[in-house]
């Protein structure tokens, strides 16, 4: 035992909140405050788990904090990234090892064998981490992306199981086979390697197609699931130039699906001889669900946009060409045609030059269908639209959004339309824009009007130049996490301590 680790563990103890060095689940561990508390005014908890506790160690980021604290001066700020910053290393990797060999009937149903796994070595394995969202023993696509996309500033390349690079590698396998096993659906169990109990997951929900519940954890079609698979793809090989481990697994059989699952979704609601066509997927809740027409949704024409039946929040969409979904979609299918262009395989012209179609065709579409004249702001960008005129004009701070536009590498921020939706998405004039003496900002129908998220306040600060807005946004940041020194899921703007999500 290192001395900090005999401090840490005293501390621990004097809490009673455990006898021995077993770890407490970090839901109830991040509801109380811990010592030492911030010097500043907010004396925010101290909510990173105890060495032994954490499920990933990484050198590099250990070093990172240490730099930072004297770059970071306001001891409160710094508290708060302290324990923001680790916390996807700290708290959600829940699993790391490698995938079973190919002779186990799990691996057998994939795509294993295609052509093109031609690039490894005999006794190379395929590496494999289950990322769980935080509170939920599930993977989602889009949030492991995004956790991981926390740490690109120091990911570099390795072949070791032990670095970060690792750790990205398995993410992008595991998703890449669930993404084959269950191309619509957004979340994930165990993998069966883990030896992690996996339970059921079938609820009342009518879903088609059908899936294995020991399998997925929840089948919400959100577009930017896949694109963040995408995304991840990206960040990693931006990071690491490691362009050859895409041809060694099932990535390029991944992306494939990708394509012919996105396609199906562009899909007219009714043919040419006026026939209605059911979607490929369709989706019924008892609750906040969008059973009409079958399960359908609402018509939609083929625009060449793609559904998405959700967004980012799981919360079922309005309409179903969700905007920013598109947006990033769009974007990372051009990053990645990159990638496919780059690893050798006989279908592989054809693969990127997809990738590349769709990402224009989905462009065009956006530029054509999705900007539309606000009385008040100018030409701004919808929220969703149908293709037949109608547009829900709003943002969600999930992302993406349209907030996070510039983030996602669709648009430059200095994009006069970005600009002219900005405006309104941060003001009284979008309807799930929340203010209050407490934090003020963008709000979600996921947690009721009444409550900013802090992670669009985040996007807010990410998308400025102007230091005002940026500091106030921060200020608001750090004085709102109810003393624990966390970023929560939303805030009410007015009171601290009603929140939801601790971290
Ligand atoms: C922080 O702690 C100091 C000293 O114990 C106390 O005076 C102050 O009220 C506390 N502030 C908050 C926001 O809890
Ligand atoms: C899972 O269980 C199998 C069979 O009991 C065992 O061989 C394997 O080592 C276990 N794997 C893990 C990661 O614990
Ligand atoms: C690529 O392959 C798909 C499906 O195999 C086919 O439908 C399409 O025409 C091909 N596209 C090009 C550009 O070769
Ligand atoms: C794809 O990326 C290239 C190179 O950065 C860029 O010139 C092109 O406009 C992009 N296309 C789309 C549809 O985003």
């Amino acid at each position: 035992m290192g001395l900090q680790r005999v401090n840490q563990f005293l501390a621990w103890a004097s809490l009673s909140l455990l006898v021995s060095a077993q770890c407490p689940l970090y839901q109830n561990y991040a509801n109380k405050r811990h010592e030492p508390l911030s010097s500043g005014r907010y004396n925010l908890s101290y909510a990173r788990p105890v060495p032994d506790c954490r499920t990933f160690h990484s050198p590099e980021l250990e070093d990172t904090l240490k730099r930072l604290k004297d770059v970071i001066t306001d001891p409160d700020l710094y508290r708060l990234f302290e324990n923001t910053w680790p916390s996807t290393l700290d708290t959600t990797i829940a699993w790391r090892g490698y995938a079973a060999p190919p002779s186990l009937p799990e691996e057998v149903e994939g795509a294993e064998g295609g052509e093109g796994v031609t690039k490894r070595d005999a006794e190379e394995k395929e590496e494999l981490s289950f990322i769980i969202t935080g509170d939920i023993e599930a993977m989602w696509l889009r949030d492991s992306a995004n956790q991981l996309q926390a740490y690109t500033s120091i990911l570099k390349p390795s072949t070791d199981f032990s670095s970060l690079a690792s750790v990205f590698r398995g993410a992008i396998n595991l998703q890449a086979r669930y993404i084959l096993e269950a191309p619509f659906c957004n979340a994930f169990q165990a993998p069966v390697e883990s030896n992690i109990t996996r339970k059921s997951s079938e609820n009342s929900d009518r879903i088609s197609p059908s899936f294995d519940f020991m399998k997925v954890f929840s089948c919400q079609w959100e577009l930017d699931s896949v694109a963040s698979f995408l995304q991840l793809s990206d960040d990693y090989v931006t990071a690491t130039g490691d362009y050859e481990f895409f041809s060694k697994w099932k990535w390029k059989e991944a992306v494939k699906k990708v394509l012919e699952t996105a396609e199906s979704m562009m899909i007219d609601s009714y043919n040419e001889a006026g026939e209605w066509q059911h979607t490929p997927y369709t989706y019924c809740a008892p609750y906040g669900g969008t059973p009409i027409n079958d399960c359908n949704g609402s018509p939609h024409r083929n625009i060449g946009l793609i559904r998405s039946f959700h967004r980012p929040s799981d919360d079922a969409c309005t309409y179903q060409f969700l905007i920013p979904s598109n947006m990033m979609f769009s974007h990372a299918l051009n990053t990645t045609a990159k990638i496919m262009s780059r690893i050798e395989g006989p279908d592989n012209a054809n693969l990127t030059n997809w990738m590349r179609t769709l990402s224009t065709g989905i462009r065009t579409a956006i530029h054509r269908h999705a900007r539309v004249a606000d009385r008040t702001y100018g030409t701004i960008f919808a929220y969703e639209i149908d293709g037949y005129g109608s547009a829900n004009i709003m943002d969600d701070p999930n992302i993406p959004s349209l907030l996070s536009a510039p983030f996602i590498g669709y648009l430059d921020s200095d994009d006069p339309v970005y600009q002219n939706t900005r405006r309104k998405i941060l003001s009284k004039d979008n309807p799930y824009f929340s203010w209050g003496p407490v934090i003020t900002g963008v709000g979600s129908p996921h947690t009721l009007p009444g409550r900013a998220w802090p992670m669009a306040s985040i996007m807010r600060i990410l998308t400025s130049d102007d230091d005002e807005e940026i500091t106030e946004t921060l200020r608001q940041l750090v004085g709102s996490t109810d003393g624990l020194g966390l970023m929560h899921e939303s805030v009410s703007s007015h009171s601290e301590s009603q929140w939801s999500r601790q971290w």
